[in-house]
């Protein structure tokens, strides 16, 4: 079941056009990640999202509601940039508040605290609370009620590597029980593993969208392999290669991903002379940066 439905949306900001013609689905249980440069437009497609700003073109549906209306509120939640709080409450009275608001009973606050990791700050003044404690209580925020949509904005900026993987299990556990995601981040190498699909906005252009996979399909980046010749193999395996680079402890070349199983098998006949080999195909950083210089 379709969740978000974006459809040609187009913002402009006097005569600067932020957002052009982007579309893009995210179904029930998907995690969809919003990668670009700073200006990009990622902010500014969650803010339609969320209708607090308005779009100049194009279609949003956030399970059938208008953007901003009771019910796509009450289905959505939101975690925006560089949340702040006012720094004389604890973080009990924060949640407290916002579970009023939400008409949700305050007794949750201390579950959603702990979920967190924020139990024994609880009764802190916010103020005191490091960068990532304040983004925690964004996210303790973002988690209350039943949310068909998250939506978060930079949602790991200033947490620690443990906490960026918690974050991300919650996650799992929220898509594994239908809520649909759309985050942003300029971390890469966390957002490979824990999201579903990727969609990349240059200058509010959507220039690439798909899985990991069909990323890489599409900019058919070459694969780089590394052989560790056994003792005094090196010259063996250099000759069977004579595109590498030799190194002292190591023999390096690239290949076109179709290339991937000849390779392999030129390696396999010289098991002979191999202690180990390795085979690294082009991550999510390698992928941006390809596919921005081909925008720029
Ligand atoms: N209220 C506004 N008035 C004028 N221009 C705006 C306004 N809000 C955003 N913009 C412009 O829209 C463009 C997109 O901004 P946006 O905040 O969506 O970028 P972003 O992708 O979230 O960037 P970042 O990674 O830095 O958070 C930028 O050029 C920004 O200057
Ligand atoms: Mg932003």
């Amino acid at each position: 079941m379709t969740i978000l439905t974006l459809s040609k949306l187009t913002k402009r900001y006097g005569g600067t056009t932020v957002l052009d013609e982007v579309s893009l689905d995210i179904a029930a249980g998907e995690r969809v990640a919003l990668l670009g440069h700073n200006g990009a437009g990622k902010s500014t497609l969650m803010k339609l999202v969320l209708g607090l700003i308005h779009a100049d073109g194009g279609r949003i549906e956030v399970a059938g509601h208008a953007p901003g209306s009771a019910v796509a509120r009450s289905l959505t939640a939101y975690l925006a940039e560089n949340a702040a709080f006012h720094p004389a409450i604890t973080g009990r009275e924060q949640l407290c508040y916002y579970l009023r608001l939400r008409g949700q009973p305050v007794k949750q606050a201390d579950e959603l605290l702990e979920k967190v990791g924020l139990a024994d700050a609880a009764t802190r003044r916010i103020g005191t609370y490091s960068k990532g404690m304040r983004q925690r209580v964004g996210l303790a925020q973002a988690l209350i009620g039943n949310p068909r949509l998250m939506v978060l904005d930079e949602p790991t900026s200033g947490l620690d590597p443990v906490s960026r993987r918690e974050f991300y299990a919650l996650l799992d556990e929220l898509a594994a029980k239908g809520t649909a995601v759309l985050l942003s981040s300029h971390a890469l190498s966390e957002l490979e593993a824990r999201t579903d699909r990727m969609v990349i906005l240059a200058k509010g252009k959507q220039v690439a969208q798909g899985t990991l996979a069909d990323l890489r399909s599409d900019a058919a980046l070459p694969l780089t392999v590394t052989i560790f010749p056994k003792a005094e193999q090196a010259p063996q395996v250099a000759e069977a290669f004579p595109e590498a680079q030799i190194f002292e402890d190591r023999v390096t070349f690239t290949c076109a991903p179709d290339e991937k199983l000849a390779v392999l098998e030129r390696i396999v006949a010289l098991r002979g002379h191999i202690a180990d080999y390795d085979l690294h195909a082009a991550t999510l950083d390698d992928l941006y940066s390809h596919i921005s210089r081909r925008v720029a």
